[in-house]
């Protein structure tokens, strides 16, 4: 008991772990995510209706997308912003390793009659020979990766961007850092049996990582039957750390927001959308 509560309570180095499969491929955890996706007043998974149609709005104008666009959506999901951008014509691809979610937006596409392509996969094992006018990544998903696999999808970026075309992403800034504090705790049914529909005891661990700005939430999760621990990490960026790396990869920033909506760019916001090029 003392051993396994040392393992609970161990903090790794940053990024050890990439767990990110396990939580929104898991049956259980899957159905959940998708919940909180369609739930259209909360912003868990995706952001909430309001913001999205919003948010979609401002891309579709912003990037005058239309018939001769080619959009590619990373991490689609239930297909929340393909299914606006294919309303304005554009030829959209979405791609997500969630089956339950590539399902949903493909059942959603045929009963509106749109021709998208979904593709099933692990975003950073996508290859094609197609180029794209705008990349998407939307709701921080590029802080769940680690610094390698940052670099590795900025090349998968930079290889398939049309000439002249944008990358759209949003990250997580210093001033959301500095709100995170460490945490240590537990509970039965941890987050209303999100983990599982049958008793078990959660355990989250916050961690915080000053000299990276990483922050990891360190779930244990505690069965009759299995044990096993699933790692959220997020990278917090600012100015400069962001165009760093995407320098990296022969981009620069070429415009940037407080959000995916175009809202005006403020250093006190907890998040800051970029576009890149
Ligand atoms: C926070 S959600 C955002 C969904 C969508 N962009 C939105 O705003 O409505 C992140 C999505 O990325 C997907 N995802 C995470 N890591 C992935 C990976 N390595 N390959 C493919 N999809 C991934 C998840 O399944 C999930 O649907």
């Amino acid at each position: 008991m003392f051993q396994e509560l040392e393992e609970i309570n161990k903090k790794p180095k940053p990024f050890e772990f990439y767990t990110a499969e396990e939580l929104w491929t898991n049956q259980h955890t899957a159905e959940q995510m998708l919940k909180y996706h369609l739930n259209e007043s909360v912003d868990l998974s995706s952001r909430n209706k309001k913001f999205i149609g919003k948010s979609s709005a401002w891309i579709i104008d912003h990037f005058n997308l239309n018939e001769k666009s080619k959009v590619i959506d990373f991490g689609c999901g239930p297909g929340l912003y393909t299914t606006r951008f294919a309303e304005c014509g554009a030829q959209v691809t979405g791609l997500d390793f969630s089956d339950n979610s590539i399902q949903y937006a493909k059942k959603t596409a045929a009963s509106k009659g749109f021709d998208i392509n979904y593709i099933k996969t692990n975003y950073l094992d996508f290859k094609t020979e197609e180029k794209f006018d705008l990349i998407t990544m939307i709701m921080c998903d590029f802080c769940a990766l680690s610094p390698e696999q940052r670099m590795q999808l900025l090349s998968i970026f930079k290889g398939i961007l049309a000439s002249g075309g944008s990358i759209l992403l949003d990250v997580y800034t210093i001033s959301a850092f500095n709100k995170r504090a460490e945490s240590a705790g537990y509970e039965a049914n941890l987050l209303n049996n999100f983990w599982s529909p049958d008793k078990y005891y959660g355990f989250l661990n916050v961690f915080k990582y000053d000299a990276e700005k990483v922050v990891l939430d360190k779930y244990t999760i505690i069965e009759e039957s299995r044990a096993r621990t699933v790692y959220n990490w997020l990278q917090y960026f600012n100015e400069n750390s962001i165009s760093s790396e995407i320098s990296d990869n022969s981009l620069v920033i070429k415009e940037l927001y407080s959000d995916v909506a175009g809202t005006e760019y403020c250093i006190d916001n907890d998040e800051m959308a970029l576009v890149i090029g």
